[in-house]
């Protein structure tokens, strides 16, 4: 963006609507469209849509964007927007096919304004966007997005209603994970086995990793762009370590292992579960770091 650029605003009960073929190719402009664009009416009809293309818009929209209206679907979005003087507008556009006989024969887009909160929470994602597509592919960065929406537990209808109720999306599930919790789960779970073996229980059972709530949690998260990192697969090791070690300790404990073995054993449950916390939180500080969260 250009630091010379001005954002032109329009009102809340101004509607910008546009109208093209499908191709499109404008057949129609209303005058709200004219005056926000800077364009009469006869610069406009016939032109290409993408001469109000911003260069701050990531291809990635546009193209789901056509895919979708050509399906026959309609779909909501936030564009950025340049005038003929190389000013900006925002805009929340609903854009639908119209169709006649099975067929589309138009495709319309109603736009309204945008506050500045979304502005700012969609500026960051389709920056984010754009930096992506400077690099990759339109089908790497289409994966990019649907994964981006993912780790948010957001679908792309979620993504446009969560921000156009001013709330934020730059909080992944990734971020969700609670550490601290996870942490005392752990201590309470290492407690709760070296009281019953103090207390001569023979039924106690060591959870698997996979069963414990941070187990739980960490299968909900494979397949996200963090599980890559070297440390997550130190998560993984440290944790089925912890579980294993305490296995191990209530198995010598019914075979009679002294306490200095028996100790022994719970301090190296304690380092491992220390490394685990450690490795969950570089994971998270690595995922925050390379998004720019
Ligand atoms: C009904 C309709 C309205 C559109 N409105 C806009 C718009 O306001 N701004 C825009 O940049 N693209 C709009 N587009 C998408 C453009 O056709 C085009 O795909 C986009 O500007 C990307 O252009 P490019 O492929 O040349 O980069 C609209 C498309 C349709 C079908």
């Amino acid at each position: 963006m250009s630091m010379n650029e001005k954002e032109v605003v329009f009102e809340e009960h101004e509607l910008i609507v546009s109208m093209t073929d499908v191709k499109g190719n404008i057949l129609y402009a209303n005058d709200i469209f004219c005056k926000i664009a800077g364009y009469s009416r006869d610069e406009l009809l016939g032109q290409p849509h993408n001469m109000v293309r911003h260069p701050d818009m990531p291809r990635v929209v546009f193209k789901l964007l056509w895919e979708t209206v050509l399906s026959g679907k309609f779909l909501s979005a936030f564009v950025k927007n340049k005038t003929k003087d190389g000013n900006y507008y925002w805009v929340k556009a609903y854009v639908a096919p119209i169709i006649e006989n099975g067929k589309i024969v138009s495709i319309t887009s109603y736009r309204r304004p945008v506050n500045d909160f979304v502005k700012r929470e969609v500026s960051k994602t389709y920056k984010v966007l754009l930096d992506y597509e400077r690099t990759h592919s339109m089908s790497e960065t289409v994966d990019f997005f649907s994964s981006f929406l993912k780790e948010r537990n957001l679908t792309y209808p979620q993504f446009i209603d969560r921000l156009a109720q001013d709330r934020s999306i730059s909080s992944p599930a990734a971020l969700n994970i609670d550490v601290d919790g996870y942490y005392i789960d752990h201590i309470i779970f290492k407690t709760a086995i070296t009281r019953g073996i103090s207390l001569g229980k023979k039924d106690i059972k060591v959870t698997e990793p996979c069963c414990c709530n941070l187990g739980k949690k960490l299968k909900t998260l494979e397949g996200m762009s963090f599980t890559t990192h070297l440390s997550w697969s130190k998560v993984h090791h440290y944790h089925n370590h912890v579980h294993g070690l305490m296995k191990e300790y209530v198995n010598r404990a019914h075979g009679g292992a002294l306490k200095d073995e028996l100790d022994g054993l719970l301090s190296n449950v304690q380092t491992d579960t220390i490394k685990l916390f450690d490795m969950l939180n570089d994971v998270i500080d690595n995922y925050v770091e390379e998004k720019g969260l």
